[in-house]
């Protein structure tokens, strides 16, 4: 059982928003979720920005860390294996502890009964995997995976070889650099992702928004482009965030609470078939 949802009341306004939300979902062709990091808020993980946000109490980090890894790979990885940055250390400690909430079960439970055709997350807390999503777009990567930066092969970190008095370590398939697969500022999205991401968001009449500000590209493109389009554009956020203006509907709530009330009301809808 992931964490526990906190007690949040749903008054009628939100119900009848989440009322519509199923109705439309339900109805929906092919619907895609979107994800960021309120939605693992419940989780106890930070967010990035807006109340108690990592950037808002550490300052933004630097917007070339990929530069700077390539500059100096070997104190990059003494960095990732003994963090200096208490900030560091401490968000090291919390994606360690952190399990899926009601928010993550709710997607999941929505992929398996064939709502939600794919889930495009900006996390990369590994809590969606967790919970059962299958159809997964990890499009900042993933904190417990590597990557080769040379054939981009991605391996869990029990299969390299690393030893913290010869850093880098190197790619078991291709002997190239390997670093973390989490995507740093100044990095190209990967193209295997970033391709199906985009292929999901074209085929989208609906996306469901969960926990996103929507300010960092390409990710926050993709409900624009559904929206331009026509498409359902639903947000799940206790505050606005950029895409509210677009939204189709906007749940003020926080993501546990309201992706299960969501889920509960698309269950106990008449079954109809997708398309
Ligand atoms: N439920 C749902 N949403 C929530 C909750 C909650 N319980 N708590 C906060 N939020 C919302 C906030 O209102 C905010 O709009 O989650 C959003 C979090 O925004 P950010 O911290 O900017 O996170 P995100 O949108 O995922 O950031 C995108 O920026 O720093 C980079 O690579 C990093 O993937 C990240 C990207």
């Amino acid at each position: 059982m992931g964490a526990a949802v906190q007690s949040f009341a749903v008054d009628a306004a939100l119900d009848s928003a989440i009322e519509e939300a199923a109705e439309r979902i339900a109805s929906a062709r092919h619907v895609v979720a979107l994800t960021g990091a309120g939605l693992s808020v419940e989780s106890g993980i930070p967010p990035f920005r807006g109340p108690g946000g990592l950037w808002e109490k550490y300052g933004e980090p630097p917007l070339d860390g990929y530069q700077r890894f390539l500059r100096d790979p070997a104190e990059a990885w003494r960095e990732r294996l003994e963090p200096t940055e208490p900030w560091a250390r401490g968000l090291k400690q919390t994606l360690e502890r952190a399990k899926p909430n009601a928010g993550h079960e709710a997607l999941a439970a929505l992929e398996q009964a064939g709502h939600v055709a794919a889930v495009i997350t900006q996390n990369i807390d590994d809590l969606h995997r967790q919970a059962g999503s299958r159809r997964l777009l990890e499009i900042h990567g993933n904190a417990k995976l590597l990557r080769c930066v040379d054939c981009t092969g991605r391996f869990a970190p029990e299969s390299v070889a690393i030893d913290p008095d010869s850093l880098p370590p190197h790619c078991p398939q291709c002997g190239g650099l390997v670093k973390g697969d989490t995507v740093q500022f100044g990095e190209p999205i990967p193209e295997d992702v970033l391709a199906g991401c985009t292929e999901q968001a074209a085929r989208a009449d609906c996306m469901l928004v969960v926990g996103t500000s929507a300010t960092v590209y390409p990710a926050a493109a993709f409900p624009l482009e559904v929206a331009a389009r026509g498409g359902d554009l639903i947000e799940v956020n206790p505050f606005e965030s950029d895409l509210t203006p677009v939204a189709t509907l906007s749940l003020r709530g926080p993501a546990g609470a309201v992706a299960s009330r969501l889920r509960e009301r698309i269950d106990a809808r008449p079954e109809r078939a997708h398309g």
